[in-house]
């Protein structure tokens, strides 16, 4: 959940923290530091609640002086936002500054232990545990690197932490336990740096190597040593990553959120491109090494994810039944996991996770994995930990998606999800050539209509501006827009810390509509579907309660125009497609609601880009 940066070799140290750590801040922003040792052997520890600008300035005039570091940028979990629960934090000597991401979950019985043993602990943080068990294991003159190994074997939980010593300079050590979020190390010439993600190292470096579960590593300017957790030594090799840090910028537009709902036309078509060819229909996913014969042995198709990746497996579920026929279920990862699922070797597992390190869904494939299931991730992140677990990979090539707020991954990971069922149902024998066909013409229209829908933006800025004012939404759908009623009342509560709901539209008489009066909008999401005439009845049942409906409906729809109080109208497109159109109109309505009440788009408050904590 939290950012880190770290770095050694011969340029100062402190620019290149902070510059690291800004790349960092949607992964947690309330306080963040910085520990910088200096060559007279001096450790500088600098930090400040607040986001990291408030840090940047306190520092602007007096960097520190050194070259070599860590940096941390926090998102609370022990102890609340203060310049003394950020990280770093030190030992009682202050020889020894630790950063972590994680949740040390005995460290209360640790913080007795070692307060007995005479340390004093200055924060009220889990993570103070971790630089007084090294200055313990240090003080048995154990070696820097074996005292983190020792001192990981004491931590329950999953973490990520780098160290570094006043009495080991030009030396950071790091580790890796569990799922907590990665390190990823980045070789340069002559220096060498390393990072919770990806965005902070790429203006340094592409050449890469992830710690796995239980490695620790060294880091001098000159070399990286890895050790498995028995302290065997281990080979890596760097690999090189594609992406280009221009893309990590904001562009001309104002905030990331935006920028990145415009990049859906172009973020759809690079999920496709390469893997739909029309003229003979075929679909060719190129990191699924698993053969027909496996394919064909699956009975049952579970998916797991949270979040906006949630409601995009939601989605995925009703191309699995529709396209492939194979039966299929959708679970939230974080409940999927602790309730015992029954999963055989003929269920294929498919996960959707932006990131690949989100820690209820690499549970659940941990548990998947475990229980024998094949596995198919959905993933945004080249090499992050879900792509390693899975068998098989479909990236969304969207890019980094720097916005707390999911946009372009899901529509992305919607586009990959489709390509995925026509793949299966191709490799199962289930769909001839002409089907295929007839499922593939209309993805390939697909780019350019949600390329008409965001250009016409001014159009969903009048309407977020008409009701930005109201404090409760109801947002309502049936079948496939289910998933997307639920993901336009996240978007709003996330970004607009207004109240909304996202139900079926059949459950609303079970309840929800006794909330139904002039004071909470719904958006009813009625395109031309099998579903129009049941969502026609729904949104009377809201209008005969005075409650005001803006439609989602399909283009000349005037029996809803005559029925709703304003209608979006969404291009014409194959009904399995069309939750792409009704969710890009959704996710503007949701970014101007919030820029009218002036509301931090792109780091809202309480959230973090990845949550790797439970
Ligand atoms: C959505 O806007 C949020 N960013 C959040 O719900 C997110 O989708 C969820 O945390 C899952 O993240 P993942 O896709 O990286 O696994």
């Amino acid at each position: 959940m939290c950012g880190i940066m770290g770095y050694v070799g011969s340029r100062p140290a402190g620019p290149i923290l902070i510059d690291g750590l800004g790349r960092l801040e949607y992964r947690g922003y309330d306080s963040a530091g910085i520990a910088v040792l200096a060559e007279n052997g001096g450790l500088s520890i600098h930090k400040r609640v607040g986001k990291l600008e408030t840090l940047a300035s306190a520092i602007a005039d007096r960097w520190p002086n050194g070259h070599e570091g860590i940096g941390h940028t926090r998102w609370a979990t022990h102890g609340k936002p203060s310049d003394i629960n950020a990280h770093p934090h030190a030992d009682c000597t202050g020889d020894v500054a630790v950063i972590h991401n994680g949740i040390v979950e005995n460290y209360l019985e640790l913080k007795t232990e070692l307060a007995t043993a005479g340390h004093s602990f200055s924060s009220e943080t889990d993570t103070e545990v971790i630089p007084h068990l090294l200055e313990h294991y240090l003080g048995e003159n154990e070696e820097l690197v074996t005292a983190l190994r020792k001192t990981i074997g004491r931590l329950e939980g999953a973490h990520a932490i780098v160290v570094m010593s006043r009495q080991h300079p030009g030396t950071l050590v790091t580790a890796r336990v569990g799922n907590a979020g990665g390190v990823v190390i980045g070789y340069g010439g002559g220096e060498n740096l390393l990072a919770s993600d990806l965005p902070a190292l790429l203006p340094h470096t592409r050449r890469v190597v992830f710690l796995n579960d239980r490695e620790v590593a060294q880091v001098t300017a000159t070399r990286v040593t890895y050790w498995d957790s028995e302290g065997r030594p281990l080979e890596k090799e760097p690999q090189e990553i594609p992406y280009d840090s221009v893309s990590a910028a904001k562009g001309q537009h104002k905030h990331f959120m935006l920028k990145e709902i415009m990049e859906q036309p172009e973020s759809i078509l690079d999920t496709i491109r390469g893997r739909a060819q029309f003229d003979t229909p075929a679909v060719q996913l190129e990191d699924i090494p698993l053969s027909k014969e496996q394919l064909a042995k699956v009975r049952r198709v579970v998916f797991v994810g949270m979040g906006t990746s949630l409601h995009a497996a939601m989605i995925g579920r009703h191309y699995m039944e529709r396209i492939a026929g194979i039966p299929a279920e959708v679970d939230n990862a974080s409940e999927y996991r602790y309730r015992a699922p029954i999963i055989g070797a003929d269920t294929l597992v498919v996960s959707v996770s932006q990131s690949g390190e989100t820690v209820d869904t690499l549970a659940a494939m941990e548990e998947a994995k475990r229980q024998g299931a094949l596995q198919i991730t959905i993933c945004n992140v080249a090499g992050s930990q879900a792509t390693r677990i899975a068998d098989g990979v479909v990236y969304t090539r969207c890019g980094l998606e720097i916005g707390v707020c999911s946009t372009k991954t899901f529509t992305a990971s919607v586009t990959a999800l489709y390509l995925l069922a026509c793949y299966l149902g191709q490799a199962r024998g289930l769909i001839d050539k002409e089907r295929l066909g007839g499922l593939l013409e209309p993805l390939a229209r697909v780019p350019y209509l949600a390329g008409e829908v965001t250009k016409r933006e001014a159009e969903f800025e009048r309407l977020a501006h008409q009701f930005h004012r109201y404090n409760n939404f109801l947002y309502l759908g049936r079948g496939i827009q289910l998933p997307v009623a639920m993901e336009g009342a996240l978007k709003l509560k996330e970004v607009s810390y207004i109240h909304a709901e996202g139900y079926p539209a059949g459950e609303m008489k079970h309840g929800a509509i006794a909330l139904i009066d002039r004071e909470m909008p719904v958006i009813a999401i009625a395109l031309k579907d099998d579903m129009h005439d049941k969502m026609m009845s729904n949104i009377e049942q809201v209008k005969a309660r005075e409650g005001t409906v803006i439609a989602l409906g399909s283009e000349g729809d005037e029996e809803l125009a005559a029925k709703a109080d304003h209608v979006i109208y969404v291009p014409e497109a194959s009904p399995l497609l069309s939750p792409i159109f009704t969710t890009i109109p959704l996710q503007f309505f949701s970014y101007h609601i919030a820029l009218r009440r002036g509301c931090d788009i792109d780091q809202p408050r309480n959230l973090a880009k990845t949550v790797t904590v439970e």
